[in-house]
């Protein structure tokens, strides 16, 4: 996720950049840059690091000029670095570019550009685009813009500077935000609308397949060939601070809706449609089917047929989703995993050889008993593997492979998109190591890819009505203690809804394994006291209504979360809470939507800071 902003009007275009840009740091920044058209060229300054990085760059040569845009990254493809920055210019400079989003066929397009000629200085998927402008310009703007949309395949929002046509910025939607700002002789561009707010309310919102060719007195959308689309002006209501939220009240609540965006960003590019060759007689790949790509993965068959143990190793939420990953590993790619606790694992002097292999789960990439479980791993000989949802950050470079998550900046302490994108990188890690062990059939392989496809529209579908939910935490947001229980992956899910009802409500809560229940902690059981039932696995669901009715049997008022069409929980609990049906392997990706909203609306009654929790902190970079 990055910022980009646009102007185009009678004003020196570099303060509203910088000042957008600074409205916009929270969906980005590990560099930033703007560019300018001066009169004569268009002057560039771009940097690594935070906006007042670039500001500092700027701050004895602020550039004239009435048109410009600017950007701050968030990094997917290259590392955090000045030449990574945006904006991206053609071999010549005469057209700039900014992007948000990712150029999924960037790879080929380069090396057919550089095979034309073209001289690339960024390891970005972004820079093919201005290279591609120079390539189809003949003389019209937009009529190269539009050949070049015809060329990338991926999600995008881009804005188009041109030195000829330095009359007009071009921007295109495509999976990714873009608003356009109208105001008086002058017209702006932003990813989002905290960037424009203090200089209009009257805004187009762009759809996916939109353009639009902004000059300083005229906006004209129109649809990928041309034609002419008449969009209606949205008036901007929100104050500035909702604004940033996307007009969610908090963070957290705009991050858990991000989630079935997360998601797909997270896939992308890790599943290939396979076909069967003409003369194929290989029966594993009889008809049309899946399969996941790791490309940056430089694994072979032969590497897992080398190692003989797999920890997972990570803190708090990454925790939980590590316990979720053993699930899946073990049960896909039948290789034995132990989850450890990073602040155990490093002192507890672990079994450790050049036949393990330690994976590192990590949002911020940057939590100190993460990194130095690592560092003790790597120096016993361990291969290692980050998972994490920042490019650049310390557990990246220093684990021999890394697997980003693509959630984007996780802004609210507790951690909601990031656990259930390290869910997905975790289950088709477990696939990817199946295919290359041949554990699994390719009819099982192609019906969870099929299912796994399908997730992100589940998650919205769950999202769609939170009333239920809201209700249950207004009515018990003011006890003191509530269990969640669960067995299997449900048990999983527990220990992160728990966790998260914790941190943001400080309501004491505490997940068990149902079956564990009767050797102890039933005796905390009393009447009125809330259980939270997670009852989805389909292979332990008798046992876990076994122990539903043992804690009815004490008086407990039991809120289920069940799968669609499940007609026995309801006879034995006070209330029912259904999330789609899906393979009882994903159903945690959905399971953990509920507890994260029940979380958040027992914060609200409890009049908590739902984003900035007391005691807490986004990354625990401290022992
Ligand atoms: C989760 O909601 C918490 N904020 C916390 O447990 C967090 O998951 C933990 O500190 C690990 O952080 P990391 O993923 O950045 O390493």
């Amino acid at each position: 996720m990055c910022g980009i902003v646009g102007y185009i009007g009678d004003k020196f275009a570099a303060p509203f950049l910088l000042d957008g840009l600074t409205k916009l740091e929270y969906r980005g920044y590990d560099s930033a840059g703007i560019a300018v058209f001066d009169g004569k060229e268009i002057f560039i300054e771009k940097t690594v690091g935070r906006l007042d990085a670039l500001k500092d760059k700027l701050k004895n040569n602020l550039p004239n000029g009435s048109i410009g845009i600017g950007h701050t990254r968030w990094a997917t493809h290259g590392r955090p670095s000045d030449r990574n920055a945006h904006p991206h210019t053609d071999c010549h400079g005469d057209f700039v570019v900014v992007h948000n989003g990712i150029i999924e066929n960037y790879m080929s397009l380069k090396e057919e550009l550089i095979a034309k000629g073209h001289v690339f200085k960024s390891e970005t998927d972004t820079e093919v685009v201005p290279h591609l402008v120079e390539e189809y310009y003949q003389g019209n703007f937009i009529a190269a813009v539009r050949e070049v949309l015809k060329r990338i395949e991926g999600s995008y929002s881009l804005v188009f500077m041109s030195k000829a046509n330095h009359d007009e910025l071009i921007c295109a939607k495509q999976d990714n935000p873009l608003v356009v700002g109208i105001g008086e002789g002058e017209n702006f561009i932003a990813s989002d609308i905290p960037a424009i707010i203090n200089r209009t309310r009257s805004t187009y919102i762009l759809n996916d397949g939109e353009i639009a060719i902004i000059k300083k007195d005229s906006v004209t959308i129109t649809d990928r060939n041309g034609k002419v689309i008449d969009k209606k002006i949205f008036h901007v209501s929100w104050n500035a601070e909702a604004a940033e939220k996307g007009g969610y009240e908090h963070f957290m609540l705009k991050e858990i809706n991000e989630q079935p965006k997360a998601i797909k960003d997270t896939m992308r590019g890790f599943i290939k449609q396979i076909r069967p060759a003409k003369n194929n007689n290989d029966e594993r790949i009889a008809q049309d089917g899946s399969q996941i790509i790791f490309p940056e993965l430089k694994w072979d068959p032969a590497f897992f047929n080398n190692i003989n143990k797999i920890y997972i190793v990570a803190c708090g939420t990454a925790y939980h989703a590590g316990l979720v990953g053993k699930f899946y590993i073990e049960k896909l790619a039948r290789m034995l995993v132990e989850v450890d606790l990073a602040s155990e694992f490093r002192y507890r002097d672990p079994i450790i050889d050049d036949k393990t292999l330690t994976i590192f789960i990590s949002q911020s990439g940057e939590t100190s008993d993460t990194l130095a479980a690592m560092k003790e791993s790597k120096q016993r000989g361990a291969k290692t593997l980050a998972i994490t949802n920042v490019i650049g950050s310390s557990l990246a470079r220093e684990a021999d492979q890394v697997l980003y998550t693509i959630a984007g900046p996780e802004i609210a302490v507790a951690s909601t998109k990031a656990y259930t994108t390290q869910l997905i990188l975790m289950f088709m890690l477990a696939l990817y190591m199946s295919q290359l062990r041949n554990t699994l059939s390719t009819e099982r392989t192609r019906e969870l890819i099929s299912l796994l496809k399908k997730i992100p529209s589940q998650i919205s579908e769950t999202l769609s009505d939170v009333e239920p939910i809201k209700t249950f935490a207004q009515r018990y947001g003011f006890n003191e203690h509530v269990f969640y229980i669960g067995r299997s992956l449900d048990y999983d899910v527990a220990l992160e809804g728990a966790l998260k009802l914790k941190e943001i409500s400080y309501i004491h809560a505490e997940a068990y394994a149902a079956g564990e229940l009767k050797h102890g902690t039933l005796a905390l059981i009393i009447e009125g006291v809330p259980v939270i039932a997670l009852a989805t696995q389909k292979s332990v669901y008798d046992k876990t209504i076994s122990n539903i009715k043992e804690v009815k049997a004490r008086d407990a008022v039991v809120i289920g979360i069940a799968a669609e069409g499940d007609t026995e929980l309801e006879k034995y609990i006070d209330h029912v809470i259904y999330v789609p049906n899906t393979d009882e392997l994903l159903i945690p990706l959905l399971t953990v939507v509920p507890l994260q909203l029940l979380a958040y609306y027992a914060a609200i009654t409890r009049g908590c800071d739902v984003d900035k929790p007391r005691n807490l902190a986004k990354s625990v970079t401290v022992e």
